[in-house]
């Protein structure tokens, strides 16, 4: 069993489509195990796309993810990052595979909807950065008995 950070990202929640992609999830067979919906401040968004501070898109990646609310979320499967990449398309909605959700709700690269970890390392280190701490309101995590 694996975990993968994943997150709706401002234009999927403000065009409501939360519910479509959590649904993908569960009927894929993931397993929810946090969510929470949350507003990032630039100092997170900036650590989350850190290995991505050279590229040339990086402050629009960052004004992007802060400009609105995200939904973060883990999921829980047998090759849960690879598996919710393939769920998710590529990064570029127009060479997405039709099915997946990039390709079926996005149009545009910079607008893609939803983020999901690249690999193991960057899984864990998302999912620390988003659900480390103190648990606050809102933050929904399953019960380690609940074997729903
Ligand atoms: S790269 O260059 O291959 O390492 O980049 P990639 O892994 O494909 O993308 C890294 C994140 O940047 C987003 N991205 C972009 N945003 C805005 N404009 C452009 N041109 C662009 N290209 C890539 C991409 O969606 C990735 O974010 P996440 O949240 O991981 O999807």
């Amino acid at each position: 069993m694996e975990r993968t950070f994943v997150m709706v990202k401002p234009d999927g929640v403000k065009r409501g489509l939360i519910g479509s992609i959590v649904t993908r999830f569960e009927q894929k067979g993931f397993l929810l195990i946090a969510m929470k919906l949350m507003s990032i401040d630039r100092t997170l968004a900036e650590r989350h796309y850190g290995e991505h501070r050279e590229k040339p898109f990086f402050g629009e990646l960052v004004d992007f993810l802060t400009s609105g609310q995200v939904c973060a979320m883990v999921w829980e499967g047998p090759n849960a990052i690879a598996n919710a990449r393939g769920l998710i398309g590529s990064t570029n909605p127009a060479e997405a595979s039709p099915g997946t959700i990039r390709a079926d709700f996005a149009l545009d690269i910079s607008s893609n909807i939803v983020h999901g970890s690249d690999s193991l390392e960057s899984a864990q280190r998302e999912i620390g950065l988003f659900f480390d701490g103190a648990q606050p309101p809102g933050l929904l995590f399953r019960a380690a008995s609940d074997g729903a």
